[in-house]
């Protein structure tokens, strides 16, 4: 199966459930976003890759336009459900290796966990580099693995055996070479830890009982013989328990 096919079987199963989180996070991303981004009111925005619109709804109201582009219409459906009356989102189904853009036109860029469903994260930074005004901002967020190749690896397997659509998680080091290469300036870098229940994890992706009955016998694995995959996997109750990591990146063109 193409990885284009996995997106879009994936996400499209998938839409409903992860609607509804956004629906819980529009107002804590907005806080960040206001305390991150310091919006003047004036910009236009294009969210890339934008799923349900949790990004571009919380960034609707504190901007002029927003422009949100993903390639699943089923995710799309559901953003503009979302975003109700909201007069200034659009939602265009796209890719973001070839957004709809001219070059230099939008303000500021954003693009949220989505770089590790990508098969070339240096091509869609450079797409995003392209669009920006000079003084444009490019906002990026998405999990991080650990620096350690071994331990990253061993929590990579999760999220293969957890979500086809998944390539791969970079680590921090990785994710500011590809954001340089891009030719932005980095101007803020940050992360925190993300807590997961792992049988939530897995219902987010629509895993089936095969999946999970697979992914519970390699966590079970793992924490007996001592590893942690670098995101302190544990044992929680029936289940499991780890602390991710998600950083958050602003570059300037
Ligand atoms: C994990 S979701 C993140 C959605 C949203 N940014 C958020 O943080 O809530 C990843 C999204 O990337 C989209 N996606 C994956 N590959 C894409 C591509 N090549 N072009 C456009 N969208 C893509 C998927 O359809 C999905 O909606």
């Amino acid at each position: 199966m193409s990885l284009d096919d996995a997106t879009r079987d994936r996400f499209a199963a998938t839409a409903e459930r992860l609607a509804a989180l956004a629906e819980q996070r529009i107002e804590g991303i907005r806080a960040r976003m206001v305390e991150l981004l310091e919006p003047r009111g004036d910009e236009i925005v294009l969210d890339a890759a934008t799923g349900t619109g949790s990004y571009a709804i919380a960034l609707a109201p504190l901007v002029r336009d927003v422009i949100a582009i993903d390639s699943v219409p089923e995710m799309l459906e559901e953003g503009r459900r979302l975003a109700g009356e909201l007069p200034n989102v659009t939602f265009i189904e796209g890719s973001v290796y070839d957004l709809p853009v001219d070059d230099a036109t939008i303000d500021i860029a954003t693009i949220a966990r989505t770089l590790h469903h990508l098969d070339r994260p240096g091509a869609a930074l450079d797409e995003l580099a392209r669009i920006l005004k000079p003084g444009g901002r490019l906002m990026v967020i998405d999990q991080l693995v650990s620096e350690n190749e071994r331990e990253a690896e061993l929590y990579e397997r999760i999220e293969r055996m957890r979500d086809a659509s998944h390539v791969r998680t970079l680590p921090d080091s990785s994710l500011r070479a590809l954001i340089d290469a891009s030719g932005l300036r980095l101007t803020r870098a940050t992360s925190e830890p993300e807590e997961r229940d792992l049988e939530r994890f897995l219902e987010l992706a629509g895993c089936t009982d095969a999946q999970r009955t697979e992914i519970f016998a390699y966590a079970r694995e793992l924490v007996d013989s001592g590893e942690s995959a670098g995101v302190d996997l544990r044992v929680a109750g029936d289940g499991f328990r780890f602390t991710g990591r998600v950083g958050c990146y602003v570059a300037q063109r």
